[in-house]
């Protein structure tokens, strides 16, 4: 994939009318819909900004959850609205456009002066969205003269908000994606060695095209989380009740081959934290050596394992990190995932951190800002880990 794309830097945006895909699904609380972390609002103001002293006019687009062609007031973007305006500071009031791309859209978007900014209501009530509907693209292009997309959390979906718009209209990249492009494209094609890949979570089914990926690239991979069970099991040794995928056994011994082909390293939990359960009251133990007994199940990487980790990455130049180590929302098994994300800190070199969990892991142990780069991708980062080809980016003009 090319990750060299256009910039609203490299093009002239000034007094332009511009629609600018961006992604505000933040997580929220359950009961009352607060946003309950802003950052993905917080990491567009730089390019609003950039647009706005440039005197552009904004018009932006996003969604929010899954509601799947439906209007559902729960999942309204109008709360965003308010926290736009707040992170933008005084004289950037936000507007709120309930309609999306009916007349009173399209008549308030004509309306926008020099320095105003609009956001439109949840694209996804809209069943044309996910569906790459070209109508819906061609409606909301009609609104605006430039398209700017800033959404890398949503780069891996082909909808009409994130690619199918860009037929109509010139179409260029924001400062968050270019950000994003640039780290994460950068330790996919031209790493300082040693490269060294940490990857963790729940299931080696997620991180399948990852692992594959990031063998040909890195010098040594890092297993921990759930997905390092299924590794321990298919090397043969005893996991107890700890998370297995058996369908997935075969593949964790083929990498572990290929690794081993590619003279590479991959290096798997040799000791472990571990309970009966994760039951309230289930008490911690530490379990040295990679068998873990029957009866117990392994929920963090052991201290062992936090020291072999902490100076393998010590050693690298290029660290990429992607899924906690441990179930680190709960104290007891988070020491694992805390290791990690301290050593990266500490490692002065290039540090990726992958988005979802992982950011969140950085973010609430004080590492964030100590990284190179903390991705606001999910699905979208591991998919570009993976060498997929992101529909969001691809439809973007090529720099010359
Ligand atoms: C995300 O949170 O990963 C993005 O906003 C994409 O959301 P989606 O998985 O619902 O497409």
């Amino acid at each position: 994939m090319n990750y060299n794309k256009k910039t609203i830097e490299d093009i002239d945006v000034t007094g332009k009318k511009i629609l600018m895909r961006v992604d505000f699904n933040v997580p929220r609380d359950k009961a009352t819909g607060a946003i309950t972390d802003d950052r993905r609002i917080a990491e567009t103001v730089p390019t609003i900004r950039y647009l706005l002293d440039r005197n552009a006019a904004l018009i932006l687009c996003s969604h929010m959850g899954r509601p799947k062609g439906q209007r559902k007031e729960e999942l309204s973007l109008l709360p965003v609205a308010a926290r736009l305006s707040k992170l933008l500071g005084a004289g950037h009031e936000v507007t709120f456009c309930s309609d999306i791309v009916g007349e009173e859209a399209k008549a308030k978007a004509a309306a926008l002066k020099p320095g105003d900014v609009m956001l439109l209501e949840n694209i996804r009530f809209l069943p044309g969205e996910e569906a790459n509907d070209p109508e819906l693209a061609r409606e909301l292009a009609s609104m605006a003269e430039l398209y700017v997309n800033d959404a890398f959390g949503t780069a891996h979906r082909a909808h009409a908000s994130t690619a199918g718009v860009a037929k109509y209209l010139p179409a260029v990249s924001g400062l968050l994606l270019a950000r994003e492009l640039k780290a994460l494209g950068g330790v996919l094609t031209n790493p300082a060695h040693p490269f060294v890949v940490i990857l963790g979570g729940a299931k080696v089914s997620d991180k399948l095209g990852v692992i594959n990926n990031l063998l040909d690239k890195a010098d040594t991979l890092l297993i921990g989380g759930g997905m390092a069970y299924t590794f321990l099991r298919a090397a043969g040794f005893g996991i107890g009740s700890s998370l297995c995928e058996e369908d997935r056994l075969e593949y964790a011994g083929e990498m572990m081959k290929k690794a081993a082909s590619l003279g590479k390293r991959i290096l798997l939990p040799i000791d472990h934290i571990c309970a009966e359960s994760l039951e309230e009251g289930a008490s911690p133990v530490t379990i040295p050596g990679e068998t873990i007994p029957e009866g117990l199940m392994g929920l963090d990487i052991g201290p062992k394992t936090g020291e072999l980790f902490t100076k393998c990455i010590a050693e690298a130049k290029t660290v990429l990190w992607n899924g906690p180590m441990g179930v680190f929302e709960k104290t007891a098994f988070s020491a694992g995932t805390w290791d990690v994300a301290r050593a990266m800190a500490d490692n002065g070199g290039v540090t990726v951190v992958g988005g979802g969990d992982t950011a969140a892991a950085a973010e609430r142990f004080g590492y964030a800002a100590r990284m190179s780069h903390v991705s606001t991708g999910g699905g979208a980062s591991l998919e570009l880990l993976e060498g997929l080809e992101l529909p969001g980016v691809a439809c973007l003009q090529d720099k010359e």
